[in-house]
């Protein structure tokens, strides 16, 4: 399928992958329509690209009658909006409405206004720990936390389309993902930008755990373009595929990267307890991201670390100041918000 003027929907896409992915539609000619309630997403992220073909929709894709209007103007829709890790263990519900119910929702709207192509971005979380590498589409599935199984049944929904009424849904999974935009704040934190900003704030990077559990990090523009692949390509339909480097990396071994990208070989290294539901080991197959979607990775881990160093320095604000925005333990809530 060629996106070149066509109508694209891309739920989440004023986030951190939404915006890159945002990014490349509209510098494939697609006309992009980007809804997102803004919860996790900024405008700022999208305001560059806003214009006649690109507009920036607030909605929640709960909101049903209003993603129904939306998705009938729509030929293909990138399905990325969803609440993380950590909301989800201070938010079991909420994670599971938007995550999945929303997800079985846009499905059921997108087929009745004719959508042509739903591709839905799912994540390396629904696996759990590796039990063999590299981890393979067909490795078991076994989350660890409700967010991984909310994803899980995202993409199980998006199969049973495909397989009940022969409804053209892609499953992609990306894995953990870095670059420009990516959350240090908040319960989105993510741990390449707080080492990043804790090493220019000469503020120690903190471990939970042994640090041997290990991550595939892709950089930003990489996962987008593997997602959006998966849009284009017709031998996508009906299929699961992995979007990650195949490059496994210990958090102790991306802590010595972080020091040498910042030429602090002295930076300090704080160890806490594990964190709870935290996946050990996570290294992708990407066999068949490479056969069907032709897809490889061609940011390398070093130069994407080098990348983000110097997108944070382009911000012209202090890391200090970034970082009264962290949350060290983000999985602690201050109050539990999903109580009813
Ligand atoms: N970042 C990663 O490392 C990673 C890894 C694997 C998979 N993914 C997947 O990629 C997608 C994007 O993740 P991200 O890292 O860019 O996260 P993000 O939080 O930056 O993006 C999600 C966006 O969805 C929006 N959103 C949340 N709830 C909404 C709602 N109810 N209605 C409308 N919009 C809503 C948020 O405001 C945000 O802009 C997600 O589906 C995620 O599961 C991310």
């Amino acid at each position: 399928m060629e996106l070149k003027d066509k109508n694209v929907l891309i739920t989440g896409g004023a986030g951190f992958i939404g915006s890159e992915l945002s990014r490349q539609l509209c510098e494939h000619g697609a006309n992009v329509t980007i809804v997102d309630n803004l919860v996790n997403g900024k405008a700022e992220n999208v305001a560059a690209l806003l214009g006649p073909r690109c507009r920036l929709e607030r909605t929640d894709i709960r909101d049903e009658a209003g993603m129904a209007s939306l998705l009938r103007e729509a030929e293909v829709v990138f399905h990325l909006a969803c609440l993380g890790v950590r909301h989800s263990i201070h938010s079991p519900l909420e994670n599971h409405e938007v995550n999945a119910t929303a997800t079985l929702n846009l499905l059921k709207a997108a087929r009745s206004g004719g959508v042509r192509r739903f591709v839905y971005v799912s994540s390396s979380e629904v696996y759990g720990t590796a039990m063999r590498v590299p981890m393979t589409e067909e490795h078991p599935a076994f989350p660890m936390t409700v967010y991984g199984a909310s994803k899980l049944a995202g993409e199980c929904y998006a199969r049973a389309f495909h397989r009940t009424y022969d409804y053209p849904t892609v499953v992609v999974r990306p894995f953990n993902t870095y670059g420009p935009r990516c959350h240090h704040e908040g319960d989105s934190g993510e741990v390449i930008p707080k080492f990043l900003l804790r090493g220019m704030a000469g503020q120690p990077m903190v471990v939970f755990g042994d640090g041997t559990q290990t991550r595939d990090f892709t950089y930003v523009s990489d996962s987008a373009r593997g997602i959006l692949m998966g849009g284009v390509a017709d031998e996508a339909i009906g299929q699961t595929i992995n979007i990650g480097s195949g490059f496994e990396i210990s958090i102790n071994s991306l802590a010595d990267e972080v020091k040498a990208v910042l030429q602090q070989p002295d930076a300090r290294i704080l160890h806490e307890t594990p964190r709870p539901g935290d996946v050990l080991r996570l290294y992708a197959d990407t066999t068949k991201a490479q056969r069907l979607l032709g897809f490889k990775p061609t940011v390398s881990f070093a130069d994407g670390l080098v990348q983000l160093r110097d997108w944070y320095r382009s911000l012209g604000v202090p890391p200090e100041r970034l970082l009264e925005q962290e949350i060290v333990q983000n999985w602690r809530p201050k109050q539990e918000t999903d109580r009813r």
